[in-house]
């Protein structure tokens, strides 16, 4: 798929993406992913940092919360716009920008680390993209970033319940499977029926590597494996927030850094 093509799917999703993400539908970013990512990000107090694929950036202000200062680009202008007004009513130092993040507006080693959350999966070019935050990372930085772990949510999951709705096991299928911008439709399922009665459903491109694939591309990138995560929920968050409670069979994310 072009890289243009991919990039106006999620400009097409981005109003609707940021209001349904602030009203707390996107649990699995709020339970799994994000919590098990900034627990495994290293001290960033005081560095410059680029957060990759930023969204309407809640992700970015966790960063800058915990004192690194922040940069951010999303190749989709909404989600830019809404990240920068929430940037002006509550100032973080962020500075946010539209860019692709297989050709980012950079020179090279401007920053202390980057950061991507679920996005590498979304584009066209993922070496590309691991190639590009190499070069815009100094010397000595590293980059941490987060996709659809690709042994567990491969192009078929299903998640297999019992008579009472618990999740049980998981099937899947297609891993060896090459898929370029494979259309996938759906909807936040936490939010409530009647909000998505009322909602499209997203359309999001769909790029598919294998494990093998991924950890090659980021040592070929010039990176040195760091360290690498697969977050889960505890017993507690999943009986609070049952839609997560298959991140407890296997997991959903994959969480890799890389130093250079
Ligand atoms: C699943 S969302 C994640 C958003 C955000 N990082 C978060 O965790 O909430 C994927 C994001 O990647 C962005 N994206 C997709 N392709 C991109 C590209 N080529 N360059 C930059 N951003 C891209 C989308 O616009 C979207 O904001």
């Amino acid at each position: 798929m072009e890289r243009e093509r991919a990039a106006a799917f999620w400009e097409a999703n981005a109003e609707t993406w940021t209001q349904h993400s602030r009203a707390g539908y996107d649990v699995y970013r709020d339970n799994v992913n994000t919590p098990g990512f900034l627990a495994m990000l290293p001290p960033v107090a005081g560095l410059l940092g680029l957060d990759i694929g930023c969204g309407e950036g809640a992700n970015t202000r966790s960063v800058a919360r915990l004192g690194a200062r922040m940069e951010a680009i999303d190749a989709a202008p909404t989600f830019v716009k809404h990240a920068a007004d929430a940037e002006r009513s509550e100032p973080l130092g962020i500075t946010y920008g539209v860019g692709d993040a297989q050709a980012l507006p950079f020179p090279d080693g401007r920053f202390d680390f980057a950061t991507a959350f679920m996005v590498f999966m979304d584009v066209p070019d993922y070496r590309a993209a691991l190639a590009e935050a190499h070069r815009v990372v100094r010397p000595g930085g590293f980059l941490q970033f987060s996709i659809l772990h690709p042994c567990f949510v491969p192009p078929h999951r299903r998640v297999v319940r019992d008579a009472a709705g618990v999740p049980h096991t998981i099937e899947v299928a297609r891993y060896f499977d090459k898929i370029d911008g494979e259309v996938e439709r759906w909807k936040f399922s936490a939010a409530p029926e009647a909000v998505q009665e009322v909602t499209e459903p997203f359309a999001t491109p769909l790029f598919h590597h294998t494990l093998s694939e991924w950890l090659n591309a980021v040592i070929d990138a010039g990176f040195s494996l760091e360290r690498i995560g697969e977050p889960s929920v505890d017993e507690a968050t999943a009986a609070r927030v049952p839609s997560v409670a298959d991140s407890r069979i296997a997991p959903l994310f994959l969480h890799v850094r890389g130093r250079k």
